[in-house]
């Protein structure tokens, strides 16, 4: 009989009912008429293999639907969903304890209370052997650092100590399938860093299958090694990273503020880096080999009263792709 695949989405519809409240004073008072909104309309995707995989695509492309559909805490209108072999949906305790779910902008601990207490819960919930409870947590709060810090009160933690502590939570009971929806969301560089680390570690040392979404293109870069693109509900790219980074990763986005507006002909030399130019605000996309030259350029022959150079964000990447893509 063949393997089941980790993951296996066939014809998945599902559609969001909201209600639009009339826009104005009158949304105050007036509730409005029940719309239906589909966010997937015959979906198909199949995941496998112990890997990072990074789930990519601009806000509301449904990729936070897609995690909560996979691991059973919303239903499909329709179409089959098999995770791990089973039915998410049955929410079957023999799967829940293989799976993992982060979501970076919700708690996941309880706030007046220290991270252990958190955790003692979750070893209960879990059914997990003291020894192991005690190896596990002592490895993993060494790891991200916060070892220091299970018996202060959620509330006293950084957002970055806190967020480290959910990561805790999310793998405690060892996962072989991990969802962690924008896990660096909001944080600082080191926060975001070790948190990254973590996964990788993680994944190598217990051969899990991880899931995780972001708008760092870094996170993706550093954890993932299949990308999959969604955007509007459609799957778009399902690939190696080394695709998408050679099509983006060697480019940086350059920003620069002009002391006065500035025209389109006066930028003529560069102007197949030029992405956007809005009176006296210009963002260029370069090769790393020609930051320099267009920074002396820029610098030598306007005024200037801001510069930028960073990493390309995702929603460009995924506007590049398009491009590209035939
Ligand atoms: N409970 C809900 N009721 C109605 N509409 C919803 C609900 N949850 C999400 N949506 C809508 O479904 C669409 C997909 O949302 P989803 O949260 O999956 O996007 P996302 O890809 O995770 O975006 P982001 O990058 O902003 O997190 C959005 O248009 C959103 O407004
Ligand atoms: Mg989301």
């Amino acid at each position: 009989m063949p393997k089941d695949k980790v993951i296996e989405v066939r014809h998945l519809s599902k559609s969001y009912t909201s209600r639009e409240r009339p826009s104005g004073i009158k949304g105050l008072f007036k509730w409005g008429k029940k719309k239906k909104k589909a966010i997937f309309n015959d979906f198909n995707l199949s995941l496998d293999g112990q890997q990072v995989i990074g789930l990519i695509g601009p806000n509301g492309a449904g990729k936070t639907t897609l995690l909560k559909l996979l691991s059973g805490i919303i239903y499909p209108d329709q179409g089959k969903i098999k995770v791990l072999g089973y039915r998410p949906q049955k929410r079957q305790k023999s799967f829940l304890r293989q799976l993992g779910f982060l979501m970076g902008n919700k708690s996941h601990l309880w706030w007046n209370l220290p991270p252990i207490d958190s955790f003692q819960m979750l070893k209960v919930i879990y059914q997990i052997e003291e020894n192991a409870f005690n190896d596990t947590l002592t490895k993993f709060s060494r790891f991200l650092e916060v070892d220091h810090l299970l018996f202060k009160p959620v509330r006293q933690l950084s957002l970055g100590e806190r967020m480290r502590c959910q990561l805790i939570a999310a793998f405690l009971h060892l996962p072989k399938l991990v969802f962690l929806d924008e896990p660096t969301l909001a944080l600082d560089i080191i926060s975001q860093e070790k948190i990254r680390k973590f996964i990788c570690y993680y994944q190598k040392e217990y051969q899990a299958t991880i899931i995780v979404t972001s708008h760092y293109l870094k996170d993706i870069l550093t954890t993932a090694q299949e990308v999959v693109i969604l955007n509007n509900g459609q799957l778009v790219f399902q690939g190696n990273k080394d695709k998408l980074v050679s099509l983006t990763g060697h480019q940086r986005e350059i920003k620069v503020e002009f002391f006065s507006p500035t025209k389109r002909g006066k930028l003529q030399e560069y102007q197949p880096y030029l992405k956007k130019l809005n009176d006296s605000q210009a963002m260029f996309l370069v090769p790393k080999e020609k930051i320099v030259d267009l920074t002396k350029f820029l610098t030598t022959h306007f005024s200037i009263t801001d510069l930028t150079i960073k990493e390309m964000e995702i929603e460009t990447v995924i506007k590049e792709f398009f491009k590209r893509e035939p």
